[in-house]
């Protein structure tokens, strides 16, 4: 665990910001990556919601629509996003696991990438289920 901490540290302090470091890393890559469309506070009210055709979905309304427990693996899969399979449409959310793989394997290989990758899953899928009101 500390090893993969390290990792991600490293790719999470890598050309980010420096306040990275004194809010947990699921929040700083939310910030960084969802908040543009889901909110600040996942209220699915980002700026760029407006231009979707698709309105980001409310993150913070996830275990009250589950009957009260957090829907965890079908979060993660969801901001993974490549073994869903795209419904009539497509999807408007970009597919993080390649888009973050693709970061990752570059400055840790193609396996420490994955692993890199998956740990910066859980962080957001972590930090989703802190925001539920
Ligand atoms: C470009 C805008 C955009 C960004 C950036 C974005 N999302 Fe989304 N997200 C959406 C939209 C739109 C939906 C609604 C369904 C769909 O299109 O897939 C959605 C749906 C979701 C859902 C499913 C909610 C439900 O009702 O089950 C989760 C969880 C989620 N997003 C998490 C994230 C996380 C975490 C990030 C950052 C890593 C992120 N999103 C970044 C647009 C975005």
């Amino acid at each position: 665990m500390k090893f993969l901490n390290a990792l991600v540290l490293a790719s999470v302090a890598c050309g980010r910001t420096a306040a990275a470091q004194e809010m947990s890393y699921g929040q700083a890559e939310y910030l960084d990556s969802c908040a543009v469309c889901h909110g600040v506070e996942g209220k699915g009210d980002g700026p760029l919601g407006d231009v979707l055709l698709e309105r980001p979905a409310d993150l913070t309304i996830l275990t009250e629509r589950n009957g009260g427990a957090f829907p965890y693996w079908r979060v993660f899969a969801i901001i993974d996003g490549r073994y869903i399979v795209p419904g009539h449409g497509g999807r408007e959310m970009p597919v993080w696991g390649r888009q973050f793989l693709e970061e990752d394997a570059k400055i840790f290989g193609p396996n420490g990438g994955e692993v890199v990758t998956t740990e910066r899953i859980h962080n957001l899928a972590g930090y989703v289920e802190q925001l539920q009101r």
